[in-house]
């Protein structure tokens, strides 16, 4: 490892050192708009944050209204992520759905990467496949329901 010297690696400290700076206010100012952005209508639950724009629409249009604004249709991993994203559907008072689903193998629950769901919230009686029921809502008490992908459901987003 090389010591650096002179007039040009001086000037490269004080660059960094000034770079250093400006990272920590930006951290600063991302972290208060975070924070802004979650008290006005959002959640969050570790790394995630949730959010809804009070828009409705199919198992199709949830997702790709997520993923067209940057995002990904809220999947839940564990019960803190998923009561973060319950407390939304409380507050427009609609279900919503996840982004889970056993379209590919009737049984098979996945996310939308396609790995194998790990975490679980299913109501009393559900996954029952009721007609053909492959995607899953999430119901203001929290519990999962699979269901029709073609209803209309409050599109929450994880960011
Ligand atoms: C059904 C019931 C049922 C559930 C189905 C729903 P619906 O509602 O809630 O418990 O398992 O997924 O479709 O169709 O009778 O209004
Ligand atoms: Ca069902």
């Amino acid at each position: 490892q090389g010591d650096c010297g002179g007039r040009e690696c001086d000037l490269l400290k004080t660059e960094i050192r000034d770079l250093q700076e400006q990272l920590k206010a930006l951290k600063a100012t991302v972290g208060k708009i975070q924070k802004a952005w979650i008290f006005m209508n959002g959640n969050s639950a570790g790394e995630k944050t949730f959010q809804a724009n009070g828009s409705e629409g199919d198992f199709e249009t949830s997702k790709a209204t997520c993923s067209q604004a940057g995002g990904l249709l809220a999947s839940p991993r564990n019960s803190a992520e998923n009561t973060a994203i319950q407390q939304i559907v409380v507050r427009h008072n609609k279900a919503a759905y996840v982004g889970i689903n056993d379209i590919e193998t009737e049984g098979s629950f996945k996310y939308l990467s396609g790995e194998a769901i790990g975490y679980s919230n299913w109501a009393g009686g559900e996954p029952n496949n009721l007609g053909t029921e492959d995607c899953v809502e999430i119901y203001p008490d929290g519990r999962w329901n699979d269901r029709s992908c073609n209803e209309k459901r409050l599109i929450i987003c994880e960011f």
